[in-house]
């Protein structure tokens, strides 16, 4: 009898003390993970439309923060948690998340301000350091409201010789970061046929082949709202050559005001000639005939590369009828590597993928898989009865996977694709389905 007692108290006793375990504070708790998972954009200046930086403005978001970190809403990432690793997630992890939702269930309380962590010093506008160069296009007038086409403009950057860009960063104008859906820098030869006749500082909706970004030479950067600024790391930089333009596409959402942007580049050029050159390289499949309502059309493309590269970042491009993207690397022992699984896409999320510095062996062939959704159950779909195409229209689609890969500087770019057709047609061995 006696024995059987001892446990059953045992039970009872933790079961009293964690009922009556203390609710977690903001000072304590919830604001470390605040600074860690939500300041990069709910901060002032920044993309969200409100701040998280003290108590006083969280308090009243507290519920609003539980049913958004509940639903994982709230930080914006789509990755499948079981698939990749990724230096810049900003995922909570169930700790974090249990500790906010409980936070909020006690009360949502203060707490004592001894033990807040430092408040973060964030930079303020550039995040790649002090730029050796910058350029802004010229004004662009934003109405309070509409639909805008995307908006092309060209900066010559005046070069007389390569440059290496160790860092670069490209940033929406301040006053029109609510605004600025992203911005896309591309960078053209100054021999190239691409949008030779634009005259710089002049905006263009839709010229010839405007929105072909496989027309232009390489994707500098691209801005969402929460991304900070693309530093390579030691060893590695982008080439620009002389000469080179600067292009920026901008995709504005209009919110009621009418405002002027002036988006702008930074770069920041390497000391030395890098060991490795980064290249922007898109695999897609531009060949796309999504019949109307169907509700899992499938596309898929993939590249061989002929040398060792190293895989830095993925960045999966479709429109609204996007509904899901998968990434995975077969190498040439037939062996494949999930590396990046995004069940449910969503278009206002443009999100880089990190994944930090992934070698594969010379053979090993890059795999792409995207998944669209032509149903009226796709809430974006703006017409289901339609027969959608390629185009750089939101209403029409892409199938687009950007990457950033490193390759030794003396190997002929040319030469890195063992066919250059491959990322167009080329069915790729099945990957998982989501
Ligand atoms: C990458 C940028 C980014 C990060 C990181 C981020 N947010 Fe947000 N958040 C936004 C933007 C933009 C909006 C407004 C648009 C929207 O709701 O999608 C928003 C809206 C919200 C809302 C309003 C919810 C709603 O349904 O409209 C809440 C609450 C919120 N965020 C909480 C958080 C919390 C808590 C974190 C961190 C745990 C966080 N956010 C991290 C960008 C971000």
């Amino acid at each position: 009898m006696r024995l059987t007692h001892i446990p059953l108290f045992t039970l009872f006793g933790a079961v009293l003390f964690s009922a009556a375990a203390p609710s977690p504070t903001f000072h304590r708790d919830v604001e470390p993970i605040f600074q860690r998972k939500c300041q990069s954009c709910h901060r002032p200046g920044e993309a969200a439309p409100f701040a998280l930086l003290t108590y006083d403005e969280t308090k009243p978001w507290a519920k609003a923060i539980r049913q958004a970190v509940s639903q994982r809403k709230m930080p914006p990432w789509h990755a499948d948690p079981h698939v990749g690793k990724f230096s810049n997630d900003r995922s909570l992890t169930d700790e974090e998340s249990k500790t906010v939702i409980a936070w909020v269930d006690g009360g949502a309380p203060r707490g004592d301000a001894k033990q807040a962590p430092k408040a973060l010093a964030w930079p303020q506008g550039w995040t790649i350091g002090k730029p050796d160069a910058t350029f802004e296009m010229p004004d662009f007038e934003v109405p309070a409201t509409g639909i805008l086409d995307y908006q092309w403009v060209k900066i010559p950057t005046g070069f007389t010789e390569d440059k290496w860009v160790q860092a670069v960063e490209c940033r929406p104008g301040d006053a029109a970061r609510q605004v600025v859906h992203h911005v896309v820098a591309v960078w053209r030869r100054p021999d190239s046929p691409w949008m030779k006749d634009l005259a710089p500082g002049t905006f263009v909706s839709k010229g010839p082949g405007a929105g072909e970004l496989g027309m232009s030479d390489g994707l500098l950067a691209d801005y969402v709202p929460g991304m900070p600024g693309l530093i390579f790391p030691a060893g590695k930089a982008m080439l620009l050559p002389a000469g080179a333009d600067i292009l920026l596409q901008i995709h504005y959402t209009p919110a009621g005001k009418a405002v002027k942007d002036r988006s702008k580049v930074a770069l920041v050029f390497a000391k030395e000639p890098p060991a490795e050159s980064v290249l922007n390289l898109v695999v897609a499949n531009g060949r796309i005939r999504i019949p109307p309502g169907d509700p899992n059309y499938r596309l898929d493309a993939s590249v061989t590369f002929n040398t060792p590269v190293k895989l830095l970042a993925i960045n999966p491009h479709m429109h609204l009828r996007g509904k899901a993207f998968a990434v995975q690397a077969t190498l040439p022992d037939k062996t494949t590597q999930r590396l990046l699984h995004v069940p449910k896409y969503d278009f206002n999320w443009q999100t880089t993928y990190e994944t930090g510095e992934l070698h594969f062996p010379e053979g090993t062939r890059l795999e792409a898989s995207a998944w669209f959704d032509n149903s009226p159950n796709n809430p974006w779909n703006p017409d289901p009865k339609a027969e959608v195409t390629f185009g750089d229209q939101t209403t029409d689609e892409m199938m687009v996977m950007f990457t950033h890969i490193a390759i030794p500087r003396t190997f002929d770019r040319r030469k890195l694709l063992r066919r250059a057709a491959d990322s167009y047609d080329r069915p790729t061995a099945p990957v998982p389905a989501p």
